[in-house]
C-alpha cells in the first residue's frame, strides 16, 4: 500500500491504479474500526483497487465539538488498511485540503436541515464540501459510506446528484450496513470516549430502538412510542436525547404515522460527553 500526502502524488498514483480497472474510494476520518474495514471489504468486492482517505475534516466540527480530541492514529490505521488489501492511502494535511484563502462551501438544503443538522449547525456543509473535494481529487468510479450516518449518506447522495458527480465519476454511492458489537451498539470511533459504565449503559440505545420499532410495527401510536423511547434512554443513563424520529427512509421527512414507504428510526443521544447516533429500518418485517 502506498501512502500519499500531496495532490500531485495522489493524481499519479490513481492514474496508475486506473489502468487495471475500477477504483473505489472509502472516505474516513481515521481511528478505524471494523465498520470501516467492512467498507473496505465491500469496496474490494466491487472494484479493482481501493483508495482510502484519512482526513479529520475541521470544517465539519462545531466550535464546541471534539476536533482537537478526535482520535488520530495514522500509523495503526495504515497497518490495518495494508492488511485489508487497500492499494492507496490518501492522508493529506489540513493545508493541502484547505489552502490559504479557501472560500467555498457546499450547502445541501432539505436533507441537511433537521436531525443532526439542527443540533450541529454547519456540520453537513463541512461534510458535503470535503466529500465533493475528495470526489474531485480521487475521481473514483464508486464511493462507499457507512449507513450508520444515515443522514450523511442522504446528504452526499443529494450533493452527488445535484452536482453531476454521478457522471463520469462516482457512478455509484454505496451504503454499507452498520457493524454492531455483540450487545448491539453500533461501532463508532467515538465509542472509545465512553467510560466502562457509560459503555455498558450505551447498549440501551439499540435495545430501546428495537423495542420502539416492534411497537410501531404492531400499530402503536408513533409520537407516544418515541416519547417512551426517549424516557427509556434517560432512565438507562443517557443525559439527553437530541432526537428520536421516525422518518421517510429517503427524504428524511418526519413521519407521525407508519405508511407503506420504507421508514427509518433515527436517534441521537448523549451519554456523558459522548454523542451517539444510530438508525434502523422500520416496517421491513411487515
Ligand atoms: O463519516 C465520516 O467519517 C466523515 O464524515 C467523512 C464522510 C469522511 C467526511 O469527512
Amino acid at each position: 500500500m502506498k501512502v500519499v500526502t500531496t495532490l500531485a502524488q495522489l493524481r499519479d498514483e490513481v492514474a496508475r491504479l486506473r489502468t487495471s480497472g475500477a477504483v473505489a474510494l472509502v472516505p474516513t476520518m481515521g481511528a478505524l474500526h471494523d465498520g470501516h474495514l467492512a467498507l473496505v471489504r465491500r469496496a474490494r468486492e466491487l472494484a479493482s483497487s481501493v483508495v482510502v482517505s484519512i482526513f479529520v475534516n475541521p470544517t465539519q466540527f462545531g466550535p464546541n465539538e471534539d476536533l482537537d480530541a478526535y482520535p488520530r492514529q495514522l500509523a495503526e490505521d495504515a497497518r490495518l488498511l495494508e492488511e485489508a488489501g487497500v492499494a492507496l492511502l490518501w492522508a493529506p494535511s489540513v493545508e493541502e485540503v484547505y489552502p490559504a484563502g479557501f472560500a467555498t462551501s457546499i450547502s445541501v438544503s432539505g436533507v441537511s436541515e433537521g436531525l443532526c443538522g439542527a443540533s450541529r449547525p454547519g456540520h453537513f456543509d463541512g461534510v458535503a464540501t470535503v466529500v465533493a473535494k475528495l470526489f474531485n481529487q480521487v475521481q473514483p468510479d464508486i464511493a462507499l459510506f457507512g449507513e450508520k450516518d444515515w443522514q450523511q449518506l442522504a446528504v452526499i447522495r443529494r450533493m452527488a446528484r445535484d452536482l453531476d458527480y454521478t457522471h463520469p465519476h462516482v457512478s455509484d454511492i454505496i451504503g454499507v450496513p452498520i457493524v454492531r458489537e455483540s450487545d448491539g451498539l453500533a461501532l463508532s470511533s467515538r465509542n472509545r470516549y465512553l467510560s466502562p459504565e457509560e459503555r455498558a449503559a450505551a447498549a440501551a440505545l439499540p435495545t430501546a430502538m428495537k423495542q420502539a420499532i416492534a411497537r410501531i410495527e404492531s400499530g402503536e401510536n408513533v409520537p407516544a412510542t418515541l416519547a417512551a423511547l426517549e424516557a427509556e434512554l434517560i432512565r438507562a443513563g443517557f443525559s439527553s436525547v437530541d432526537y428520536a424520529t421516525l422518518t421517510d427512509a429517503g427524504s428524511l421527512e418526519p413521519l407521525a404515522i407508519m405508511g407503506n414507504a420504507p421508514a427509518r428510526l433515527l436517534v441521537a443521544a448523549r451519554i456523558g460527553r459522548t454523542r451517539l447516533i444510530d438508525n434502523m429500518p422500520v416496517g421491513e418485517s411487515l
